[in-house]
């Protein structure tokens, strides 16, 4: 759903490795996700999806290959003709490109919903307190959430508390967005106004990459499936000739699971 032409937002993972205590979960992904396109990743649990997301932005170092956005490593710098780990505070700065809205919202729950979104701009002085609250309003605005803006999390339903969660990660103005089965912990009367809100984002032309067991939306929004097993993609492309017709047997065995 690429209705708006994107200039920046470019991701290119190339052959990322990871293992954790010896037992490799990423195989040499290589997966190039282009300024404003929507991918959506697929693929059973424990095949790696969690872990390649949190490769963009750095919450996950990699053991081999690289990840970047705009060309620039977001936990690296290359010297001498090697990668070395930035410092924290550098890591923090870059990691803003690349917004991260996870199952469980993780909001702040001693603060409200209009003080979640301004802490991290606040933190990183992108703007002063005034400025920072009038943005964040209008992102709560964004989301349809414009009187809760004083509300705490546990005042919040799941489905608002989640477009919370979108908005403080749209308040960093990421070129990058990644959805961690954004809607899976949420009863499935809350599912749509989440779907409305990443609809959004979509059709404005942020690159999307979204893990997510609701395959009508990849269907409707995603312009690219990409099938995970077992650390490595096996299948990839349109919705319509992944979700429709899979030529890969795994993809074959977890549609079937999925859509029942
Ligand atoms: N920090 C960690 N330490 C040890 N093992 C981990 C860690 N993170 C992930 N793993 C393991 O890596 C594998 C891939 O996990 P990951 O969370 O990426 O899968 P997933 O596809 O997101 O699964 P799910 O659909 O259940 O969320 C799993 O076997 C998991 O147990
Ligand atoms: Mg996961």
């Amino acid at each position: 759903m690429t209705a708006v032409t994107a200039t920046s937002g470019l991701v290119e993972v190339h052959n990322v490795h990871k293992s954790f205590h010896g037992v490799e979960v990423l195989k040499g992904i290589d997966l190039t996700v282009q300024p404003g396109e929507v991918v959506a990743l697929l693929g059973p649990s424990g095949s790696g999806k969690s872990t390649l997301l949190r490769t963009i932005n750095h919450l996950e170092t990699v053991d081999a290959g690289s990840v970047t956005v705009d060309g620039e490593f977001i936990g690296y710098e290359l010297r001498h003709g090697k990668l070395h780990e930035l410092r924290e505070r550098e890591i923090l700065q870059r990691r803003t490109q690349v917004g991260i809205v996870f199952q469980n919202f993780h909001l702040f729950p001693h603060l409200t919903a209009l003080e979640n979104i301004t802490e991290a701009p606040l933190a990183l002085k992108r703007q002063g307190r005034g400025e920072a609250r009038e943005l964040a309003f209008g992102l709560l605005e964004r989301v349809g959430l414009a009187e809760k803006a004083d509300a705490y999390p546990r005042q919040l339903s799941g489905g608002q508390q989640q477009r919370v969660a979108i908005a403080r990660a749209l308040a960093l103005q990421p070129k990058v967005l990644l959805f961690d089965e954004p809607t899976s912990a949420l009863d499935p009367e809350l599912v749509g106004e989440v779907l409305d809100v990443i609809r959004d984002l979509a059709k404005l032309g942020t690159t999307l990459v979204i893990v997510t067991h609701e395959i009508g939306f990849a269907r409707e929004v995603a312009d690219r499936v990409v099938f995970l097993d077992q650390g490595r993609i096996v299948e990839q492309g349109t919705p319509a000739d992944v979700l429709t017709r899979p030529q890969h047997p795994r993809t074959r065995e977890f549609l079937a699971k999925v859509l029942g």
